[in-house]
């Protein structure tokens, strides 16, 4: 058992394995009738520990497997499947009663407070009245009445339930957009990615070289019961997971309850190629 425990917290149990190998073996040199049971559980504790051993050999594979995945993103667990996911999200999404809410109470608001963002952003270059925007994960499209409204005319939503006109249906593991498509994308639905790897592998895709990405994210408090995953004590689980991309800036935000802001450029990968 002290090895199983040790197994667990990542340790190796090979030395205990042997240690208690050992002491199994003295054990059965005084064997009696009345002891017959004690040899079966010898027996099967030689067993348990050979498959103990075996699964610790497998242990490597594991670990390289886990490091492999940025380990300050936890996906969180209940999703038997990606259809269960589905429909937790489309719950939200579908629920009548939040609609009439966003569609109404919430929309000035929201789309007031997104212009701020969006303008922001606008000062500093990082988004032009030219951009071809897509708002990945925009519900019924508050973020992209506010691109619109600065201007932005090419601004696009993309959800998995479609409101028209401002937001056409799509599914952000696998945008329906051909590939250096977009100037900027913005999102603030990062948390409810199942595949957050899938996520921005997507966004990446579709964004022109040079193009920018904006994420608003959750790192100082947790998303709702909506969300997928929850970056675990900061921005670098995210950031590690742009490939093609640097980082541009992190600051703090106070956009709806997500309360820092990560900017990232695609590289500009052709001009790297023709200078090497
Ligand atoms: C969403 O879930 C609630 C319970 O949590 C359920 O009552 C409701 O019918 C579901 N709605 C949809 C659209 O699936
Ligand atoms: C962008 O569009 C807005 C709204 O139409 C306009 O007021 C602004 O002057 C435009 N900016 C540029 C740089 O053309």
């Amino acid at each position: 058992m002290r090895c199983m425990k040790q197994n667990q917290v990542g340790g190796h149990c090979v030395s205990d394995e042997d240690d208690d190998g050992d002491e199994a073996a003295t054990a059965v040199v005084v064997v009696t009738p009345i002891l017959k049971p004690f040899f079966l559980l010898i027996f099967l504790s030689f067993f348990l520990f050979f498959h103990l051993f075996v699964s610790s050999k497998k242990a490597p594979n594991s670990a390289a497997a886990a490091a492999a995945t940025p380990p300050l993103i936890r996906i969180r667990p209940g999703f038997r499947s990606y259809d269960d996911y589905i429909k937790l999200q489309l719950n939200k999404t579908l629920n009548p009663r939040l609609r009439r809410v966003w569609a109404t109470r919430d929309w000035d608001r929201k789309v007031r407070v997104f212009a701020r963002f969006f303008s922001e952003l606008k000062a500093e270059g990082l988004l032009t009245n030219a951009s071809a925007a897509l708002c990945v994960g925009a519900r019924l499209g508050q973020e992209v009445a506010a691109l619109r409204g600065l201007g932005v005319a090419g601004a696009l939503g993309m959800d998995l339930v479609p409101a028209p006109p401002l937001v056409v249906a799509g599914d952000f593991h696998a945008q329906p957009f051909p590939d250096d498509h977009f100037d900027f994308e913005f999102s603030n639905v990062f948390d409810h990615a199942l595949y957050p790897e899938r996520f921005v592998a997507e966004v990446e895709r579709t964004l022109r070289p040079g193009g920018v990405a904006v994420l608003h994210v959750a790192v100082h408090r947790r998303g709702d019961k909506y969300s997928a995953n929850d970056l675990l004590g900061g921005v670098d689980g995210l950031v590690a997971l742009f490939k093609r991309s640097e980082l541009v800036r992190v600051r703090k935000v106070d956009g709806f309850g997500l309360d820092t802001e990560v900017v990232l450029r695609k590289k500009q990968q052709e001009t790297m190629k023709k200078n090497n």
